[in-house]
This record gives structure tokens, C-alpha cells and sequence, in this order.
């Protein structure tokens, strides 16, 4: 695979600063928690982005442990190697994990399930780098009509900037019907699977700086360009469309509940 152009570099670094405080780095804790991370365990982190999961996993495994983060795109694991060069950080697919078998003790990802292109294949690598016994945990957004403010982003999208951008907004949340998820998990091998649904916080500075990040930072990931006539018109008619969410500070804060779902590997009869 190749190396990140700058853009990319880019786009990665502006992903660290806005996304994972907005949005990612609550779960972090709650994620580590579900997969009963201990201190000398060996924990790979599937679609690792920039490494928040990752690095938190490091600090709970301690010197004794280790983790590996792996993803698919090469400006994350760019800033990712800057942030934390302890994690072994790795360029590569989440359907083909190039890891030996049960080389893990517990396998985590958040946010990463619902991009993959064939999420059973994706799976099935995760539980069988898994070691028998070992515990996998996943975290998805809940569905975009649980989401608060995304459903109004989406509908503005649609009206200014038609279909393809809209879906591009809508693709983090199709995780979120349970029955789904249970059987992409049980389908895939996974034993005792439980899901947890939890309510969380999303955070923004200003409605621009939430809106725009997703106009250039995200749609264009989906390969989606729009004109900057086109944003300029979006970013005037948020607003007023997301004016419900504002503090009187000035911020964007609204309900963004997840799924975390937990499942093991058959222990070796
Ligand atoms: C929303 S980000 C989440 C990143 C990170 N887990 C976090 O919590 O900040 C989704 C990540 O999935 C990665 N990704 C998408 N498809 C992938 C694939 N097939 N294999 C590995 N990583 C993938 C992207 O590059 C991106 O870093």
C-alpha cells in the first residue's frame, strides 16, 4: 500500500482535532471496558483511525501488554504513528487481517463496522485472530432518526446538494438496527453476543465548524465534491436548521446514543 499525501495527512490531523473530541473519545473507556481489557493482554484495535482506542487500550495493558491498530487508510495511521510510536500500527484491511491465528486476547473497533465492504468477512477475521475465550467488541452509532441533529444535516443535504450527499451522511448510521447487528455477529461465529445500547454526547464548537467538517473533511472521503457555492449555501441554511442544538455559548451538543456489542470465541472442546 502506499504512503498518505499531505492532503490526507491533512484530513487525518483535522479528524483528530474536531471528530474525536466531538464524537469518538467517549466511547474509548466504555469499549475498553466491554471487552474486560487487563493490564499484560495483547489487544488489536480493527479500523483504528488516528488511535484514540488504541492508545487508551496501551496505557490499561500496560508495559506487560501490547496493542496493535490496524486501517485501511494511510493518513490515519500517519498521525496515529506521530501521536503513540509504541502501538504496533499497521496499513491493512479489516476483511483480510494480515495477523496469525489467535494472536490477540481481546479484539475492539468502534465506529469502523459500517464501512466495511463485506462486514462478515470483516468479522470473521476479527474472531479468528481472537484467542478461544477472547472477547470482541464493536461499537456503531445508533439509527440516524436517534441521532438528533444528523437527521435535520441530512434532509438539508438532500434538499441543497441532492441524494449522493445525504447518503453519504446517512452511511455511519445503518448499524443501528439491533436484530441486524446480532445476526452480522452470531452469522460471523461469534458466542454469547450481547448488545448494549448507551446514550452519549456530541459536542461541536459552532454549527459551522460541525457542518463544515462534514462537507469538506467527510463527503469527499465518500467521494462525494461539492461546489462551494453549493457549501456556502449549506453552511448559511444551518443555521437556522440546527438552531435547537445551540448553547448560549455558542456550541453544538446533542443526544448521539451507540451499540456496543460484545462477543467471545469458542473455547477449544
Ligand atoms: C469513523 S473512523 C473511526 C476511527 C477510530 N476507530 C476512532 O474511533 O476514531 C472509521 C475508520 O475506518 C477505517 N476503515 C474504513 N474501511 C476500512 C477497512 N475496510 N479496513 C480497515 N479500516 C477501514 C477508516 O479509514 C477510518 O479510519
Amino acid at each position: 500500500m502506499q504512503g498518505p499525501t499531505e492532503e490526507q495527512v491533512a484530513a487525518a490531523q483535522a479528524y483528530e482535532d474536531l471528530h474525536v473530541p466531538a464524537l469518538f473519545q467517549q466511547w474509548v473507556e466504555p469499549l475498553l471496558d466491554a471487552a474486560r481489557i487487563k493490564p499484560g493482554q495483547r489487544v488489536l484495535d480493527v479500523a483504528c483511525g488516528t488511535g484514540v482506542l488504541a492508545r487508551a487500550a496501551a496505557l490499561r495493558v500496560g508495559p506487560e501488554g501490547s496493542v496493535a491498530g490496524v486501517d485501511v487508510g494511510a493518513g490515519m495511521l500517519a498521525v496515529a504513528k506521530c501521536l503513540e510510536p509504541t502501538v504496533q500500527w499497521r496499513q491493512g484491511n479489516a476483511e483480510s487481517l494480515a495477523y496469525a491465528d489467535e494472536s490477540f486476547d481481546a479484539v475492539v473497533s468502534q465506529f469502523g463496522l459500517m464501512f466495511f465492504a463485506d462486514r462478515h468477512s470483516a468479522l470473521r477475521e476479527m474472531l479468528r485472530v481472537l484467542i478461544p475465550g477472547g472477547t470482541l467488541a464493536v461499537a456503531v452509532w445508533d439509527s440516524l432518526e436517534n441521532s438528533a441533529a444528523y437527521p435535520i444535516e441530512v434532509a438539508l443535504l438532500e434538499h441543497i446538494a441532492g441524494t449522493a450527499a445525504a447518503d453519504a451522511l446517512r452511511a455511519p448510521f445503518v448499524l443501528g438496527e439491533q436484530n441486524l447487528l446480532l445476526s452480522l455477529f452470531e452469522d460471523a461465529g461469534a458466542e454469547s453476543v450481547s448488545i448494549t445500547s448507551r446514550s452519549g454526547t456530541a459536542r461541536f464548537p459552532s454549527v459551522r465548524t460541525m457542518v463544515e467538517a462534514d462537507l469538506r473533511g467527510w463527503l469527499p472521503v465518500m467521494g462525494v465534491e461539492l461546489s462551494e457555492d453549493t457549501v456556502q449555501c449549506i453552511l448559511e441554511q444551518a443555521e437556522t436548521a440546527l438552531r435547537e442544538y445551540v448553547t448560549p455559548s455558542g456550541q453544538v451538543v446533542f443526544d448521539s446514543p451507540v451499540h456496543i456489542i460484545t462477543g467471545s470465541k469458542l473455547l477449544k472442546r
